[in-house]
């Protein structure tokens, strides 16, 4: 379709009709980086059973570019994943010292793009992506993502309160910019099932009155004050008590918490919107002011009046919260009470600007989870939703690519698994520890070039490698069998795989023909093959030849990395013009490249900048059996 004929309203920007054509990479475990606790905490037996899933061993940590990795888990995730939960670099513009074309803008919209695409495949029917991001990308990001997941599908635009209007951002007149936003999509509405939450709120104090006898015929019921009840029970003066519960509010509080059922308010109900009955008794408390009445319901709990008014109870407005039975409202978008004053030491890391609470996290959790459901954070950082989702018992997989993922993530997941991280939400989660985790990298490209600039199998692959990494590529289950030879995976029940790096001669194919059998059918992928291999049952393709044209082979790096940029036009007339010998590479980059902190997080770039994943630990695949314990 011709873009005048588009009809759609859509976001347009510089390099959006760009496509990478990904590699579906293998993952390699390092068992020496994986860790599990020594023993299982919670027993076997529970595994599985709903709201108690026993300890989770095989949660994934992916050091590596999270483009490569997403596209390296759909083989495994799509269609699996219940919450995605991603806070990705911000965008703030501070790249460039001066741009002026939108550029970075639509690069950034592009990396994002790309990586949303996949985030939705992986999201289950039920599932819900969850994206943290501030003001500078909040509009564009919107509009992203509403073309990616529908507009129906976009749930909830939360705020965050995540800083207040204290400091250096106090000092200049204007607004304190201090919130953050979280998007919320379902990947399919009609099929979307949130759970209940509530938040904590502070004592309704317009609950002031108390029983005493609530045990008794409430006809005999006696009500005082609120005030009058904690005196009693603390043994003080009614002035005492006053003073007590302003000094030390955390006595009355505890004492209402203790006595919710004799804790009541009366409110004046809407005389119109309740039943006959409850008119009557209205009417006739009225009548008789010093009494107490009782509307008995089947469907309902009882109605009690008093003086024409209806008697409320505390203890229906409490809800148990993080392990606590407290005042709960329903969970609002506004979420303004999970800033953590201690979040710098959340986790024993450090992680300036970056790291987000985790109570934030477990709200997320809560939200759009339920025990032994996958939660995938694709840009982890410090790893904050691996530690929550760990701690709920759910299971996770992390992707980062930054060092911290070895300095920092691998830490802090230690320190859960073994019951000793009591910062964050671990009380609230009565988290003790065990469970564990396998840590992987991406593999090399399946092909890499000879000497003569001829594609072929990289010598990193030896077999397991080469039929794992075949299978991703022609869409089968990588099973390898421990009986027959030639199934290394499968597409259905019938129809298998068959990877060989051996020269295959007609006779040998006659002989595997026979060996599938007429009710099968047999993908063979071997490195060349003689005479025609025209039977039935059998498809024979060459690699690499057969795969060539699938993707982009040898691409290590899909991040906005600025080294790898090309170099800025010089401004007409400056030095850089008059010193300009060689041809201009970038017609696209106008400004003038700010100079790189050491410190200055990447945008979607990889660690060292030069796209290659470094490890010299010899890889055990994904497919291969871990030692578990
Ligand atoms: C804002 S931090 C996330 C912080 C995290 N929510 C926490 O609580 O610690 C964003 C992270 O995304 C990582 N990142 C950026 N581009 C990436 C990419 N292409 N692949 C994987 N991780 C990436 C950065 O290294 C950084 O650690």
């Amino acid at each position: 379709m011709s873009r005048q004929n588009k009809q759609k309203l859509e976001l347009t920007w510089i390099g959006k009709e760009d496509r990478p054509k990904l590699e579906p990479r293998i993952l390699l475990e390092d068992p020496s980086k994986s860790y599990h606790a020594a023993r299982r905490v919670k027993p076997d037996a529970q595994l599985g059973e709903p709201g108690y899933p026993g300890d989770l061993f095989d949660n994934r940590l992916i050091f590596g570019d999270n483009l490569l990795a997403l596209k390296a888990l759909e083989a495994e995730f799509t269609g699996k994943i219940k919450c995605i939960y991603i806070d990705p670099p911000f965008n703030t513009g501070e790249m460039f010292e001066h741009y002026d074309d939108g550029i970075e803008h639509s690069l950034w919209l592009t990396q994002m793009r790309d990586r949303l695409e996949i985030l939705r495949n992986l999201l289950s029917p039920e599932g819900t992506l969850f994206v943290h991001i501030d003001d500078n990308e909040l509009g564009y990001l919107t509009v992203l993502l509403d073309e990616i997941f529908g507009r129906p599908n976009r749930i909830y635009t939360v705020t965050f309160k995540q800083g207040s209007a204290t400091g250096h951002k106090a000092i200049n007149p204007g607004c304190v910019n201090t919130t953050n936003f979280v998007l919320i999509y379902a990947r399919s509405k009609s099929q979307w099932t949130p759970n209940r939450v509530f938040t904590a709120r502070e004592r309704d104090k317009r609950y002031g009155q108390f029983i005493v006898n609530i045990d008794d015929d409430y006809r005999d019921w006696n009500i005082i004050t609120l005030m009058q009840a904690f005196a009693k029970a603390a043994g003080l003066g009614l002035k005492d008590a006053r003073k007590a519960a302003k000094d030390d509010p955390e006595q009355i509080e505890s004492f209402v918490l203790n006595n919710a059922r004799s804790v009541i308010r009366t409110a004046r109900p809407s005389y119109s919107g309740v039943s006959q009955a409850a008119r009557d008794l209205i009417d006739e408390s009225k009548r008789r002011p010093d009494s107490t009445f009782k509307l008995e319901r089947n469907d309902h709990s009882d109605m009690y009046f008093k003086n024409g008014e209806r008697i409320l109870f505390y203890a229906d407005k409490l809800k148990m919260i993080d392990g606590q039975y407290v005042a709960g409202e329903p969970l609002t978008t506004l979420w303004d009470d999970v800033l953590s004053n201690n979040l710098h030491n959340e986790g024993g890391v450090a992680f300036p600007k970056g790291k987000k609470p985790e109570a934030l996290v477990k709200r997320v959790l809560d939200l759009a989870t339920s025990p032994g459901d996958w939660v995938l954070d694709s840009f982890a950082g410090s790893g904050t939703t691996g530690a929550v989702a760990h701690k709920m018992g759910r299971r996770w997989i992390m992707v980062e690519l930054g060092e911290h993922c070895d300095t920092h993530i691998i830490p802090r997941l230690k320190r859960v698994i073994d019951g000793g991280d009591k910062s964050g939400v671990t009380a609230a989660t009565d988290w003790t520890g065990g469970g564990g985790f396998r840590y992987y990298r991406l593999a090399p490209s399946l092909l890499e070039k000879d000497r003569w600039g001829n594609w072929i199998i990289s010598k990193e692959y030896n077999a397991e490698m080469l039929a794992e990494a075949l299978c991703k590529l022609e869409g089968f289950i990588y099973a390898p069998s421990d009986t027959t030879y030639w199934q290394h995976g499968h597409s259905t029940e019938r129809d298998f795989i068959y990877v060989t790096t051996q020269p295959l001669t007609r006779d040998m194919l006659a002989k595997l023909s026979d060996e599938v059998g007429d009710d099968c059918t047999l993908l063979v992928m071997c490195k060349s093959f003689k005479g025609k291999a025209n039977f039935p049952n059998l498809t024979v393709k060459k690699i690499p030849k057969a795969v060539m044209a699938k993707c982009e082979w040898g691409r290590d790096d899909y991040s906005l990395a600025i080294r790898n940029l090309p170099e800025p036009e010089p401004l007409p007339g400056s030095d850089d013009e008059q010193a300009e010998a060689k041809p201009k590479k970038s017609k696209v980059l106008r400004g003038k490249r700010k100079p790189k902190p050491k410190e200055e997080p990447n945008l979607f770039a990889t660690e060292d900048g030069s796209g290659s994943v470094k490890d010299t630990a010899k890889p055990n695949t994904s497919g291969a059996k871990g030692a578990r314990r």
